[in-house]
């Protein structure tokens, strides 16, 4: 697990957008998977600066849902759809057909995430964002997802439906029922980045970084990928017993190692 820890919440949101930048340099076509919620939005921000003043082009990638609410009404402002596509797609000018995700409107959900699986298993994740809950999840798969899950519907936690709440007049508004990739699908991405900051994330840091693998805490289950990239600011490190020992590997990293998103891509 490779942990950097940067100043700043802008910092890290320019940390990620180089390394994707990098990788759609080098293949672009590459596949993206892109979270929702308030964690990406500094990587959003500087992908969409990357893209305005033409240092890359994201004419040909492709873009994949990590989750989405089941039982909003299409086109609803709090759907992750239209989220992904007012905070990073639009501005790219990535069209909605190239925004790949579960059919949470199907008739059968089952078909549905196992159709969304196959288009996965056909066009494995070049480089997939995450963020944290604070109850560990990841996409949404709750505590005691198993850790080799694949897309399903998966029921939101109180906590995590609180979490949200800010989003909705009220809590009642949010819907008690996701499609979610599973942790078992999130491990296949290519390289995974899992971006946190701020002081209300340095338990749920320092619990998937240092703590046991456990299907208790989802997000530990990135100590089993083998090209993981956490990244957060100083607050959101201030738990991290290792913090130290991340620095020194950070600076000193070996000129063999400064690519590492390009590792398993086949294009080193
Ligand atoms: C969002 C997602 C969630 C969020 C997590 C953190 O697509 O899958 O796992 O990443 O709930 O949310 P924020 O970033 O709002 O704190």
């Amino acid at each position: 697990m490779e942990v950097v820890i940067v100043a700043e919440p802008t910092a890290a949101g320019a940390l990620v957008a180089d390394r994707i930048e990098r990788l759609v340099r080098a293949k672009p076509n590459a596949g993206i998977g892109l979270a929702t919620g308030s964690s990406p939005l500094e990587i959003y921000r500087s992908l969409i600066d990357r893209h305005r003043t033409g240092r890359v082009s994201f004419a040909e990638t492709s873009m994949y849902m990590l989750d989405e609410y089941v039982g909003l009404p299409e086109g609803h402002d709090q759907s992750y759809r239209t989220f992904l596509h007012t905070e990073l797609l639009d501005p790219l000018d990535v069209p909605s057909e190239r925004l790949f995700g579960p059919n949470v409107h199907a008739d059968d959900q089952q078909v549905a995430c196992a159709e969304y699986e196959a288009r996965l298993a056909a066009s494995p994740i070049d480089l997939q964002i995450l963020g944290v809950g604070s109850d560990g999840h990841i996409g949404f798969n709750e505590p005691t997802s198993s850790l080799g899950s694949r897309t399903r519907v998966k029921t939101l936690t109180r906590q995590t439906r609180q979490d949200n709440a800010r989003y909705f007049d009220s809590i009642d508004d949010v819907p008690h029922h996701v499609i979610t990739q599973g942790i078992g699908t999130i491990l296949d991405a290519r390289h995974v980045v899992l971006i946190a900051c701020g002081e209300a994330k340095a338990a749920a840091v320092s619990s998937l970084v240092e703590g046991p693998l456990s299907a208790m805490f989802p997000a530990s289950a990135l100590q089993l990928h083998p090209h993981a990239t956490i990244v957060v600011d100083e607050a959101a490190a201030g738990m991290l017993q290792l913090a130290e020992y991340y620095r020194d590997v950070h600076i000193n990293r070996p000129a063999w190692q400064k690519l590492p998103d390009l590792a398993n891509t086949g294009l080193q």
